[in-house]
């Protein structure tokens, strides 16, 4: 008897999680209807286009005729990467251009930005997209806490030197890649390097708060110009992003299994960033954060004007904006 009601839960169980997944994806595909050409004659640059969310989006916009600019660190894996994205995009498509970027060495992100503005006429969006996760401490080539340095610094050095051609490119957009996971943090500004204590889930959470700090402070600077930046968080997405954590052989079979019912796929992770860099819904909108394509609130730390000017100054003086 409790034998036939444990089998049919389970039957029972398996039978809508599958459903779920099912309907999850469908409604994936719909939001992603856009007119084929949208993208056609506009240049992206996505950082991070290699692998997770990051090359979703690209494979993407390439299917929307973007010129698309894959922002990797490593040059293999980016051409992996763009022969699978090209592979799927079928005839009808734009163009993937690969460059170098190693956001946690800022003479990387100055060298690419030089490459850039010397060979592109225009940048049409600007997807801050590459992070990482609770790595073990360390430190980037100017010696940031690592997580801060790729996740925050080197994506505001980026954008800052970017900001020029996106400007005579406009109407331009930036598009922030966050996390919820900044609830959980604050702005360590006695510490900012962690060189005390380090904390890896604070920092990854620091890291994200940074992130929608920095989207509202550009957003204010850039008011009265028609460049936005608008930030989002993907919800929990099937990508290599918890490479840096372990899990116990024994649980990673039921890790995978849950990770496959109920996580979102990287296409699914990828709509949110796509229709803050495309859709003309969000055309003037700056500012924001986004979740599953529609506006998200945000706890006041993420608002603080006060907190995302200080953080600001700070940021520049760290990169060497200012002298
Ligand atoms: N997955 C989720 O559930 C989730 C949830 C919330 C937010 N996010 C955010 O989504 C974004 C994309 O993450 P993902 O989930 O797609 O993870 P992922 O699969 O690990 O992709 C991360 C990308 O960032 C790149 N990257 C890491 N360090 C870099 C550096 N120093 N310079 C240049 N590129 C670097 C990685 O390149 P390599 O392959 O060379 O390492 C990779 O292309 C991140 O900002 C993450 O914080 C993800
Ligand atoms: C590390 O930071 C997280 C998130 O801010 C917090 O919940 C946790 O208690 C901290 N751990 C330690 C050991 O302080």
């Amino acid at each position: 008897m409790s034998a036939a009601v444990v089998l049919a839960a389970v039957l029972g169980g398996g039978v809508f999680f599958i459903a779920r997944r099912i309907i999850f994806r469908r409604k994936a595909l719909r939001l992603m209807s856009y007119p084929p050409a949208l993208m056609r004659g506009k240049t992206v640059i996505v950082t991070g286009a290699n692998c997770g969310i990051g090359k979703a989006t690209a494979a993407e916009l390439l299917k929307l005729q973007a010129r698309v600019i894959m922002a990797c660190r490593d040059r293999q894996r980016a051409e992996d990467a763009a022969r699978d994205i090209q592979n799927q995009a079928g005839t009808s498509q734009g163009e993937i251009v690969i460059k170098h970027l190693d956001l946690a060495s800022l003479q990387s992100v100055r060298r690419f930005c030089e490459e850039v503005i010397r060979e592109e006429p225009r940048i049409d969006v600007l997807i801050n997209n590459a992070g990482l996760y609770q790595c073990p401490y360390s430190k980037t080539e100017e010696g940031f806490e690592m997580q801060l340095g790729v996740n925050h610094l080197g994506h505001f050095l980026l954008t800052n030197l970017l900001l020029d051609l996106l400007k005579q490119s406009s109407p331009s957009r930036v598009v922030v890649v966050s996390s919820k996971l900044y609830k959980y943090g604050s702005i360590n500004f006695e510490d900012l390097n962690s060189e005390q204590s380090y904390n890896k889930s604070f920092c990854y959470s620091q890291s994200k708060l940074a992130n929608l700090l920095f989207t509202r402070e550009l957003a204010r600077r850039l008011d009265g110009t028609e460049v936005t930046v608008n930030a989002l968080t993907p919800g929990i997405v099937r990508t290599r992003l918890g490479r840096h954590v372990n899990i116990p052989l024994l649980i990673k079979p039921l890790f995978w299994l849950v990770s496959w019912l109920f996580f979102k796929s990287p296409l699914e992770g990828a709509q949110t960033p796509l229709y803050l860099a495309c859709s003309p819904e969000v055309e003037g909108v700056s500012g924001k954060c986004f979740a599953n394509c529609e506006e998200e609130q945000l706890l006041s730390k993420a608002t603080d004007d006060h907190a995302a000017k200080r953080l600001w100054d700070l940021s520049e003086s760290m990169v060497g904006l200012r002298r």
